[in-house]
């Protein structure tokens, strides 16, 4: 495990993180499902990644607490000795690494608790675990939303593609500000006057030009519960994340 960062005590922040988790669910009831249909993208994404692109090594930066279909469990089920690195600033998603890095497969995990506003230190750190002379999968799973204007959201997105050889693929989801506009809105505004974090959801333009300079896979940046669903049930979810997969 790799730690390169002094973030706030994750206690500090716990009950100010639930009362905006609470008055986030009161304005946009429907965020559970939304949440669940992201965590079923990534599992595709992951699956889609490892069995079709054939990518064996994946860096996960803003990784958050160990759910169903974690990376190296869907990754590791195709390739068994695909590497992966998990990245998150949260004091309580490091708490729980340990999860993360308990496997029974001959690959290689590792976390690292560094920022995603610090490329450099993200890309450097990983270098021990991954050869990025070799393709490697970036994956920006509902992460971007909390990386405000101010930040360089782009400038960051684009120092990870800088890092990407060819044959690389970058995967991001984040929240739209054009999907339910008024509810998600709201929710916003409640969550950014109580959370720590601040939210900038963004259009799918906007979600779309995080990949500029490489090429889309199909069906390009949708709705993520319409991303190559694997039935006609997960299609019918219903979300506010755009997302997409490209190739560089
Ligand atoms: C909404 S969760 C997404 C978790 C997981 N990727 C998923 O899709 O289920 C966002 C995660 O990103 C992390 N995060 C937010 N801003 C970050 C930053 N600047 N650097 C690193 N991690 C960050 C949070 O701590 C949280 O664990």
């Amino acid at each position: 495990m790799t730690c390169c960062n002094s973030h706030s005590s994750g206690n500090d922040n716990f009950a100010a993180d639930r009362a905006a988790g609470d008055a986030v669910v009161a304005a946009y009831p429907g965020i559970a499902e939304s949440v669940r249909a992201n965590r079923a993208f990534l599992a595709r994404v992951v699956r889609f990644l490892a069995a079709e692109a054939g990518i064996t090594q994946f860096l996960d930066i803003g990784t958050g607490i160990p759910a169903a279909d974690n990376t190296h469990e869907v990754a590791q089920a195709v390739t068994p000795a695909a590497r992966v690195v998990y990245v998150d600033y949260d004091p309580v998603v490091l708490q729980h690494a340990r999860v993360l890095l308990t496997s029974t497969a001959p690959g290689t995990i590792d976390y690292i608790d560094a920022d995603l506003r610090e490329p450099a230190v993200i890309l450097g750190a990983a270098a021990r675990t991954l050869d990025f002379t070799r393709p490697v999968a970036v994956m920006l799973i509902a992460v971007m939303h909390l990386i405000t204007d101010a930040d360089d959201p782009y400038g960051i997105v684009g120092q990870l593609k800088a890092a990407m050889a060819p044959g690389s693929y970058l995967a991001l989801s984040q929240v739209a500000s054009d999907i339910e506009t008024e509810q998600v809105a709201e929710a916003r505004r409640r969550y950014n006057s109580l959370a720590r974090e601040t939210q900038r959801h963004r259009t799918q333009a906007e979600v779309t030009s995080f990949f500029d300079g490489l090429v889309l896979v199909d069906p390009g940046v949708v709705p993520v519960q319409r991303w190559r669903p694997d039935s006609d049930l997960t299609a019918s979810a219903k979300s506010t994340m755009w997302g997409g997969v490209a190739r560089r």
